[in-house]
């Protein structure tokens, strides 16, 4: 089965077709950084408009490339949200444009969700995936971590209760003067200091809270950059690497409890822009007593593989492939968290 997946809601806008939801045949991603970097920041007008002369081109590129007629393909996948809501109207816009153009189904998938399928990407297909897993999507938008039974099955265990994991890495960027987007940067840079060296406040850190918080560990690191210009230290590369320690330490605290708790877990996912980090790749590798899968480095960050990966187990599971009808849904900006919150850990006080 080859799936055209369609990616727009954010600041990337990506093609792709994926096979069997593991083989990616081409996976095109057009990013526009460069666009928004003088803001510091996306800008969603903008980012919508770009998305709308990206699109048909890196579809030109695509059938031009991959040797693949879109003739050929079983469904298109597109992004439904969460996200920028004027990006998804031209994303699922687009797709509904090629539904009816090409008369195929048209798959409309959940981006968070699919963030975890970009780490099975590649694996051959006959390699099984570790069921029930843990997996943790840790982007600019979401820090979110699941309990999944199977390709499909998403129960949400914990969210962020104010900024995401990435979106903190960003904020501490622009406070130490560094480039955006700030993940790359900030690693980069604490790489020169070390992580010991400024007490960072440990957020959440009674095992019975079950969720994530970032907007404290901010604002200390806007105070010790402030107590550095004043006095000359604290040294901002150990700012940056004792924010990075207690940030991604916060990760990898919870998802020991989540595996304490939930002792048939047999595996770990981690999906997201930040599973780009190498200290965080290390620190799981030692600190989870479980096989951990990562994406491979451009399948972490936004792209339209990952789509139709996910697309492709929610079309196997849909028997009346006429229920794919794409003026049936809307597109959702943010994610609807009350259906979906788990209520596994919430009588436990351990
Ligand atoms: O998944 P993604 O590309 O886009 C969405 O937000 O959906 O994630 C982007 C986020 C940004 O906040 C970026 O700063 C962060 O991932 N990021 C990183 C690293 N690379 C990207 N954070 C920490 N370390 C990195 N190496
Ligand atoms: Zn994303």
């Amino acid at each position: 089965v080859i799936i055209l997946g369609v990616e727009s809601s954010c600041d990337e806008t990506a093609l792709a077709l994926v096979k069997d939801g593991r083989e990616v045949l081409t996976s095109l991603v057009l990013s526009q950084i460069q666009t928004h970097a003088k803001f510091g920041g996306v800008v969603p007008e903008v980012a919508a408009r770009e998305h709308i002369t990206a699109l048909p081109a890196l579809l030109i590129e695509l059938t031009r490339t991959s040797g693949v007629s879109l003739k050929n393909i079983d469904a298109i996948a597109v992004t439904q949200g969460p996200g920028l809501v004027g990006c998804l109207l031209v994303g699922t816009s687009f797709a509904k444009g090629l539904q009816v153009s090409l008369s195929k189904p048209l798959i409309p998938v959940n981006h968070v969700h699919a963030h975890i399928h970009g780490a099975f990407l590649g694996i051959p297909s006959d390699e099984e995936i570790l069921f029930p897993c843990l997996a943790l999507v840790v982007s600019g938008g979401h820090t979110n971590l699941y309990y999944m039974e199977h390709a499909t099955h998403f129960e949400l265990l914990a969210h962020t209760m104010d900024d995401a994991c990435g979106e903190s890495f960003d904020k501490v960027a622009k406070i130490l003067g560094l480039g955006y987007p700030g993940g790359p940067e900030v690693e980069k840079f604490a790489k020169a200091g070390y992580a010991g060296a400024v007490t960072m406040p440990r957020m959440l850190e009674r095992r019975s809270v079950m969720a994530f918080s970032y907007s404290g560990l901010k604002t200390a690191v806007s105070l010790q950059v402030k107590e550095s210009q004043a006095k000359g230290s604290p040294k901002p590369a150990d700012i940056a690497a004792s924010f990075q320690e207690e940030a991604l330490g916060q990760l990898a605290r919870k998802m020991a409890v989540a595996i304490d708790r939930i002792p048939d877990i047999k595996s770990v996912v981690i999906a997201g822009g930040v599973a780009a980090n190498q200290r965080f790749q290390d620190l799981l590798c030692k600190s989870i007593d479980r096989p951990v899968v990562f994406p491979s480095l451009k399948f972490c960050s936004d792209n339209a593989a990952m789509i139709a990966a996910l697309a492709f187990h929610q079309w196997q599971e849909t028997t009346d492939k006429t229920q794919l009808n794409a003026s049936q849904w809307d597109v959702f900006s943010r994610y609807p968290f009350e259906i979906y919150k788990s209520k596994r850990f919430e009588s436990s006080h351990n």
